[in-house]
């Protein structure tokens, strides 16, 4: 990049904001799935800032890739073309929290609990919570349409988008959506926006929908003899009219892995456990709990642990939300895969992954949001392995077309990025392509917002 050009940024940011040195553009070059190489790290603070330097950015067609916290599982910030990279974690106000309204107003950087914090302090909820949400930023969230264990109930972070302030590639400030909970006017570009993942434009402000806090919540920590006893009872659950917030499932190879690397005391000889959530008025959660602990006995359950308390209830979330990160420690390189199916196919996708690892030799545990469908097969790689990455990939579209197959899609929460990018034919056929295609020539002419990755 040319120096007169670094210091029309500069100008823009100020010198503390505006990084290039070798090892602060280490720091910025990855998300938690691939590494790329910016050319220059530029720290914003306000939609002005972000404004000024895409109108330069777009006159000379520089790659521009937004980063939250680089949470991404799926290469959505690497920045592949190099160029710039646009770090809003330093946007990190959060503006309004409304009672009257039930709304929040937060810019980009705010971390996801922090705002789970910030409305629960005033009886209010944020439902959406994906796995990374200690430290993965709204922003991200919003542009990645993240998920999380609580969907079965609440739905995605797309479900409590209201309005939201981006900027286009040529500087100009789009401003979507409204303070109303229903809106019709014209297209909906704050979902056209939600899950773009940084190709339309920069998301500066969002508006979301809060509901009122649950007044309790329950945890069960269930375990079974196998996948096939698991599934029923996540069928038997649905079944009675119960609509639990979570109901997570760990497969046998989860559970021993984890609890080689933690030592938690999990049930290793289970086949599979369940961790099931429900949440609402006191009565209705008891009431709900104790259905659920006589389906588990009737069904023949290896144990039941019921957590009341939050520290009881953070106890047998442990071995699921620590567990992931232990396997990422664990293994030389670890892909979580997120391909959704109708909830009726789960059995089938477990089945299915374990035999295409099997017979591509490769590691796999399985965990999912059981009852979206959302599954994770988790891949533990070693890339020092003869063929090892080629198995990899073929025992991938084998998995994707399969889900494709039963009516579901390659990604339920983690996003495309250039991870899932050679394998989005598999689901969107050529109109569909042509149709994303049209958009971004719409709004991104020059391409020049995160070049390289799905359209
Ligand atoms: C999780 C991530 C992998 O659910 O989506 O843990
Ligand atoms: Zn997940």
């Amino acid at each position: 990049m040319k120096r007169s050009l670094i210091k029309e940024f500069r100008k823009i940011v100020g010198e503390k904001r505006c990084l290039w040195t070798p090892e602060d553009l280490y720091a910025y070059s990855h998300d938690c799935y691939a590494r790329g190489n910016p050319e220059l790290v530029l720290i914003v603070k306000s939609s002005e800032e972000v404004s000024s330097i895409l109108r330069i950015a777009n006159r000379e067609g520089i790659p521009v890739t937004p980063r939250g916290a680089g949470t991404s599982l799926c290469g959505a910030t690497t920045p592949i073309r190099g160029g710039i990279v646009l770090a809003t974690n330093q946007m990190n106000r959060i503006l309004e929290v409304s009672q009257e309204d039930r709304l929040a107003v937060v810019e980009p950087g705010v971390v996801t609990l922090r705002l789970h914090q910030a409305v629960e302090s005033v009886g209010l909820f944020y439902p959406p919570d994906p796995a990374s949400s200690a430290m993965s930023l709204i922003g991200g969230n919003v542009a990645t349409n993240a998920g999380g264990p609580r969907c079965l109930k609440y739905g995605v972070t797309r479900d409590y988008l209201m309005a939201l302030e981006v900027v286009l590639a040529d500087g100009e400030i789009l401003r979507t959506g409204s303070r109303a909970v229903k809106d019709v006017t014209g297209y909906d570009l704050t979902r056209l926006m939600c899950g773009s993942e940084g190709t339309l434009g920069v998301i500066t402000r969002i508006t979301v929908r809060l509901i009122p806090k649950p007044e309790c919540k329950k945890t069960i920590l269930t375990s079974f003899r196998t996948v096939e006893e698991a599934s029923q009872m996540v069928s038997m659950i649905i079944g009675a009219g119960i609509l639990p917030t979570t109901l997570e499932f760990m497969d046998h190879a989860y559970i021993r892995t984890v609890e080689d690397l933690m030592h938690l005391g999990l049930p290793v000889e289970a086949g599979a456990m369940l961790l099931i959530e429900v949440d609402g008025f006191r009565e209705a959660v008891e009431r709900q709990a104790k259905m659920i602990e006589s389906f588990c006995r009737e069904r023949g359950a290896l144990g039941v642990q019921v957590g009341m308390t939050q520290e009881e209830s953070d106890q047998l979330w442990a071995g699921r939300r620590m567990g992931t990160v232990a396997l990422m420690r664990s293994a030389k390189l670890m892909i979580s895969h997120d391909a959704t199916v109708p909830a009726s196919k789960i059995p089938d996708m477990v089945a299915h992954t374990h035999r295409i690892a099997r017979e591509a030799d490769l590691k796999v545990v399985i965990i999912g949001h059981a009852g979206d469908g959302n599954m994770h097969p988790i891949f533990l790689l070693d890339p020092s392995r003869e063929g090892e990455m080629d198995r990899f990939r073929k025992a991938s579209e084998e998995l994707f077309l399969f889900t494709v197959r039963c009516g579901g899609t390659l990604s339920g929460e983690h996003g495309i990025g250039i991870e899932k990018n050679p394998f989005l034919h598999l689901q969107v056929d050529e109109v569909g392509v042509r149709t994303m295609k049209a958009i971004k020539a719409a709004l991104d002419p020059k391409g020049i917002l995160n070049p390289g990755k799905f359209v």
